[in-house]
C-alpha cells in the first residue's frame, strides 16, 4: 500500500522535554488478549486500548470472523456470541504478525483454522514451529499445503509441553486453545513477558484457572465456560521505554504515569548508568537528564526480564551520542540493525562486528538528515535521534511507527518537542 500523505515526521531538534505522560495501554498486551475474547460468548469491554494500527487490523480480523466490536473513547465493546469458523481472513492475516495469536483461540472456539503461513517481515523470518509443535504436542492435527496451513482440534487432549524457546505468541496461543480443554495443560519454558501475565490475568478474570504465569511453569485447568469482563491491559512498557530514552536524548525532566517501573528494570539501571536521573514512586517514574552521556559498555537483548529487544534500536542509537563505545547484541531476531544505516546518515559511527553484534563508537553530535523508517521500533529510534541531532530531521514511512504507538508526534509535542508530521 503506497502511502502518499501524512506520512512523514520532521523533527527540529534541540528541544528539551518537560510535562508528564499517561502511557498507551500496551500494544503486546492489548492484541492477545482480544484475541482471547473469541473464547467467551458474553460481553467483553476492554478500556483503554491503543488507537494503533495494529489494533485496528485486529478489529477488523474479528469482524471478519463475526464479532461484535464498538469502539469508543478509547474502550472496545466486544461480543462474540455471533462469531463464526470462516477462514481467517488471508490477505489481512498476512499483514501482520499479531494475528497468529488468533490461532489458539479459533481453535479453541470453532475446533478448525486456517492461517497463511506467516510471510514473516523485516526484522526476521519470524517462523511459527514452536506454535506448531506445541499443538501438536496437544493432539491437534496440523497440515501444510505450501501457502496456507490447515489445523483440526476436534481430537485435541491437554498435555505437557515444553517450548524450545520461550517464544510470546506461542504461549500466549497454547494459554488461550487450553483454557478451555478439558484437563491440565502445562507449559514449561514458557515465555515470563508480562504481557503473557497481562492475557493469564484477562482469562482468569472470565473464570479460567491460570496459574505460574510469568514462572518456569504456566499451569492451565480447563473450564467449561468464561464469562464476560471488564478489564485494562497494563501500561506499554515499550512505550514507557521510549519515552525515558526520548528524555535521555533531549533533556528535561518527565514524568511517567501508568508504568509499572520494575517491567522496564534493565533500562533504568542502565540509563542511570549512562547519566541519566531516575525516581520512582508508585507507577511514576519521573527521569531527568541535565548532562552528556557516558556509554554504558554493554547492551544485550534476551527474553524477559533481560533486556528487551523491542527498545534494542533506540539503545543503539541514544548510544551513538554518549561518550565511548559500546556493544550492542541483538539476541532474540536475526535481522534488528535495520535502523544503523539512517543513523549513519545523520552522523552516527557503528561497526558491525557481525550479523547480531555491533559496536557503537560515540560521537558529540548528529546532524539532521533524510532518514526512512524501516519497521516499527527502528523507526522511534530515528525520531528519537531526531529529537537530539542538530538541525531537521526527516523520517518517512511514519506508518511504521503508527503500527505500535498511539500518535507518537502529540505525545512529544505536548512534551515540547519541535515535531510535526506532513
Ligand atoms: C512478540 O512477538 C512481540 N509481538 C514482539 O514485539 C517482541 O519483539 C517479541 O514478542 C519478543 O519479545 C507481539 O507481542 C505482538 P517470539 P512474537 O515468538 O511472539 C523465534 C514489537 O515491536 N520463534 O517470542 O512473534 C522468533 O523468530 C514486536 O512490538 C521461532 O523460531 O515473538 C524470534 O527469533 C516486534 N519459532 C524469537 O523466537 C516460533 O514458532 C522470539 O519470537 C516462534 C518464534
Amino acid at each position: 500500500m503506497k502511502y502518499k500523505k501524512n506520512n512523514k515526521f520532521i523533527i527540529h531538534g534541540g528541544k528539551q522535554l518537560h510535562g508528564e505522560v499517561f502511557v498507551q495501554g500496551s500494544k503486546n498486551a492489548s492484541l492477545p488478549i482480544m484475541s482471547a475474547c473469541l473464547l467467551s460468548k458474553e460481553k467483553i469491554v476492554l478500556k483503554h486500548i491503543p488507537d494503533i494500527v495494529d489494533v485496528h487490523n485486529m478489529i477488523l480480523i474479528l469482524k471478519k470472523l463475526g464479532v461484535k466490536i464498538i469502539k469508543r473513547n478509547g474502550n472496545l465493546y466486544i461480543n462474540s456470541q455471533q462469531a463464526n469458523g470462516e477462514k481467517l481472513d488471508c490477505k489481512l492475516a498476512k499483514t501482520m504478525r499479531s494475528s497468529l495469536f488468533l490461532l489458539g483461540s479459533m481453535l479453541s472456539r470453532f475446533k478448525t483454522a486456517t492461517i497463511t503461513a506467516p510471510g514473516g517481515c523485516k526484522i526476521g523470518k519470524r517462523p511459527i514451529d514452536i506454535h506448531i509443535q506445541a499443538l501438536k504436542k496437544l493432539n491437534v492435527k496440523v497440515f501444510n499445503d505450501g501457502e496456507l496451513i490447515h489445523f483440526d482440534a476436534s481430537k485435541a487432549k491437554a498435555s505437557k509441553v515444553k517450548l524450545r524457546l520461550a517464544s510470546v505468541g506461542a504461549t500466549e496461543n497454547i494459554i488461550q486453545f487450553s483454557s478451555l480443554l478439558e484437563g491440565k495443560t502445562v507449559i514449561e519454558n514458557p515465555a515470563k513477558e508480562p504481557e503473557v501475565v497481562d492475557l493469564a490475568n484477562f482469562l482468569n478474570s472470565m473464570g479460567a484457572k491460570i496459574t505460574g504465569a510469568g514462572t518456569n511453569k504456566i499451569t492451565i485447568y480447563g473450564v467449561k465456560s468464561l464469562y464476560g469482563t471488564i478489564y485494562t491491559p497494563a501500561g506499554d512498557r515499550i512505550a514507557t521505554g521510549t519515552i525515558l530514552i526520548a528524555v535521555a536524548f533531549a533533556g528535561g525532566k518527565v514524568e511517567i504515569k501508568n508504568s509499572i517501573p520494575e517491567q522496564n528494570e534493565k533500562l533504568l539501571q542502565i540509563l542511570v548508568k549512562m547519566g541519566c536521573k531516575i525516581k520512582i514512586k508508585n507507577d511514576i517514574i519521573t527521569i531527568s537528564k541535565t548532562s552528556s552521556l557516558k556509554s554504558v559498555g554493554e547492551i544485550a537483548t534476551g527474553y524477559y526480564p533481560n533486556f528487551p529487544t523491542d527498545l534494542q534500536s533506540m539503545m543503539l542509537a541514544l548510544s551513538c551520542v554518549a561518550s565511548g563505545k559500546t556493544c550492542v547484541s541483538e539476541n532474540i531476531f536475526e535481522n534488528r540493525f535495520l535502523t544503523i544505516p539512517e543513523l549513519e546518515k545523520m552522523g552516527a559511527n557503528i561497526t558491525k562486528i557481525h550479523e547480531k553484534q555491533v559496536v557503537v563508537n560515540g560521537v558529540k553530535m548528529l546532524t539532521g538528515a533524510k532518514v526512512k523508517a524501516l519497521d516499527l521500533r527502528g523507526g522511534a529510534s530515528l525520531v528519537l535521534a531526531g529529537l537530539y541531532a542538530k538541525g531537521v530531521t526527516e523520517v518517512s514511512n511514519a506508518h511504521f511507527i503508527d503500527r505500535g504507538y498511539d500518535h507518537l508526534e502529540d505525545v512529544l509535542t505536548k512534551l515540547g518537542a519541535d515535531i510535526r508530521r506532513i
